[in-house]
């Protein structure tokens, strides 16, 4: 299970549209754990395919032992896979409410952190590494996080939905980064 490199910020793949899964086959699974092992080296919460240059429409969540409401399945459609991931095939969102402020970072924006308007609740269908669909509600963090990974997968980060004025902010605060070269 390698490590893969992160994509950051500039790089056109993370404005692409991504592609659907149709084959949940050993090269999915492999994709998957690669994600947790990537993700977990870089302390990340969450990571979406194109992140680690896949155009593909997969998205990762782990919140670790955090004390914040769980996400909650509908009928015993209950995901399979590993121990405490979420793990989220061809997702969308299918229902939300509410507007409230949310303070996040991407781990393909190293040393930025913002708030943003957010859902507060989501209820979001995919499918597990197996092909079975499910469905999840949730709300504050991992509805964030539902988000958060799934506008990953439409082309959009979370700075897209900073206000004007913070947007100035944030690409004079990119034009100094280092990691931009
Ligand atoms: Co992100």
């Amino acid at each position: 299970m390698p490590i893969r490199e992160l994509v950051l910020y500039h790089e056109p793949i993370l404005r692409k549209k991504t592609e659907p899964v149709s084959l949940f086959d050993r090269g999915l699974h492999n994709l998957l754990d690669d994600m947790l092992e990537t993700m977990i080296a870089e302390r990340g919460i969450g990571l979406a395919a194109p992140q680690i240059g896949v155009a593909q429409k997969i998205a990762i969540i782990d919140l670790g032992a955090s004390d914040v409401p769980a996400p909650v399945f509908s009928g015993d459609e209950k995901p399979k896979g590993p121990e405490g991931t979420l793990e989220l095939i061809n997702p969308e969102i299918i229902s939300n409410s509410g507007n409230v402020k949310s303070e996040e970072g991407c781990l393909s924006i190293p040393g930025y952190r913002d708030t943003i308007q957010r859902k507060l609740a989501v209820t979001v269908s995919a499918q597990d590494r197996y092909g079975t669909p499910f469905k999840v509600s949730a709300t504050d963090l991992y509805a964030f996080a539902f988000q958060h990974e799934i506008d990953h997968l439409n082309g959009i980060l979370f700075t897209d939905h900073l206000s004007r004025l913070k947007r100035v902010l944030f690409q004079r605060w990119l034009e100094k980064q280092d990691w931009r070269k």
